[in-house]
């Protein structure tokens, strides 16, 4: 068949040229050279500690398939534990096992929220909670990341409406690296009778007690409708518990369609995930590296004169402004021997072009003084405009 009798299949050759001509191709391309793009925090995903409680767990548990949903045969001793033992761990009640964190983020949004409501969402917030919020039909008002007096206006504004009220926010933002002020948005939640979703995607096993997150180190985690933990960053595993009432998961057990039409994960899964929480329980000296090695390159950054962000956490931001220097940045980094990648708009804001590093325990002091002076080496280069030629064939 010619191909100009399918019109989908030349709009999708068509989509990938230009993403390809406008340097946006997303590839699976193997990274090279020392990672700066890793969630894996604690380096828990390669622990032999971990492998061996994993291998374990496969012995143990009865079948390595779990045979159907959670609803549908698929439970399991194994994973009723588990969510005892991370409810334990979050703080609050009771907590549901998501097969991934964006299963978890769009089934609780979709599930909670409803078109009579409305949601006020970080202008930062991860894909995976603006999918959920579209997907429930909510209002949604974005407010400026991190500006509290603009959302206690939008708060205000919308007072006499009808419907509930959701504040949803990261606890630390993926792009920008810096926290929530989650006391404040708890204190803003009250005044207005809006409840608080937290995602603690990338804090959870980094910060707070234990590495219990942000909401516990806030002492907000009951009062929070749901707090989101991942397992595939800092718990080195996969998925993601909502950690809540047990009102609020029976009713997810119901209405989170995520979790009621998909295969549970396999139950050795759950033995890999409790002993990772187990371990990254009685990691602090690992997380007071990690925030001394962030620390550490903030410091020799903005040193440097660069603009490493406001945040203080692992991540850590270096703002090129332009695609095209954060193009050239990221290659010139790449050829130096690290492996990291170039972020633009839409995923940031307009004008902040950057890259972003993301710290593991795996990374050393010595690496750390070779990235600052590599990216010295970058801006110089691309100052003296040599670059300029390369960012055009990016
Ligand atoms: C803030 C945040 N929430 C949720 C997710 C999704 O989690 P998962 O990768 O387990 O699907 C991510 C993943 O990058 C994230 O950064």
């Amino acid at each position: 068949m010619a191909s100009n009798e399918r019109p989908l299949r030349e709009r999708i050759a068509r989509e990938l040229r230009e993403r390809r001509e406008n340097g946006l191709l997303r590839t699976l391309d193997l990274p090279g050279g020392i990672s700066l793009y890793s969630n894996d925090y604690l380096a828990l995903a390669s622990d032999p500690r971990l492998r061996e409680e994993t291998i374990r767990a496969i012995r143990e548990t009865g079948r390595v398939g779990s045979g159907g949903s959670r609803l549908l045969g698929g439970n399991s001793e194994d994973w009723e534990r588990a969510e005892m033992e991370f409810a334990a761990f979050a703080g609050t009640e009771a907590a549901i096992y998501f097969s991934s964190g964006y299963a978890a983020n769009v089934g609780l949004l979709s599930a909670v929220a409803r078109p009579d409501d409305i949601v006020f969402s970080d202008s930062l917030n991860h894909a995976s909670l603006i999918d959920g919020i579209r997907l429930s039909g909510a209002r949604k008002v974005i407010y400026p990341h991190g500006d509290f007096a603009r959302l206690e206006e939008e708060l205000d504004r919308h007072r006499n409406e009808r419907g509930a009220k959701f504040i949803v926010t990261e606890t630390l933002f993926s792009m920008e690296g810096d926290f929530a002020p989650l006391g404040e948005l708890a204190a803003l939640g009250r005044r207005h009778g809006a409840e608080l979703i937290v995602d603690e995607a990338h804090a959870v096993g980094v910060w707070g007690p234990q590495g219990r997150g942000l909401a516990a180190a806030a002492e907000i985690e009951k009062e929070a409708l749901a707090v989101v933990h991942t397992c595939g960053k800092a718990l080195g595993s996969a998925g993601a518990f909502v950690c809540s009432s047990r009102v609020l998961k029976e009713y997810l057990v119901n209405r989170a369609r995520t979790f009621v039409f998909s295969t549970a994960p396999p139950p050795y899964l759950a033995g890999q995930i409790r002993a990772a929480v187990r371990l990254a329980r009685g990691m602090d000296a690992e997380r007071a590296r990690l925030a001394e090695l962030a620390r550490t390159l903030r410091e020799e950054l903005r040193g440097q004169g660069f603009s490493a962000g406001a945040g203080a956490s692992q991540i850590v931001p270096v703002i090129a402004e332009t695609n095209e220097r954060a193009l050239a940045w990221a290659e010139i980094l790449q050829e130096e021997g690290f492996a990291v990648r170039a972020i633009r708009p839409p995923t940031v804001p307009e004008g902040t072009a950057r890259l972003r590093f993301s710290l593991t325990v795996a990374i050393t002091r010595d690496e750390i003084e070779r990235l600052v002076e590599a990216c010295v080496k970058a801006r110089r280069r691309t100052n003296s405009g040599s670059a300029r030629s390369m960012a055009s064939r990016g």
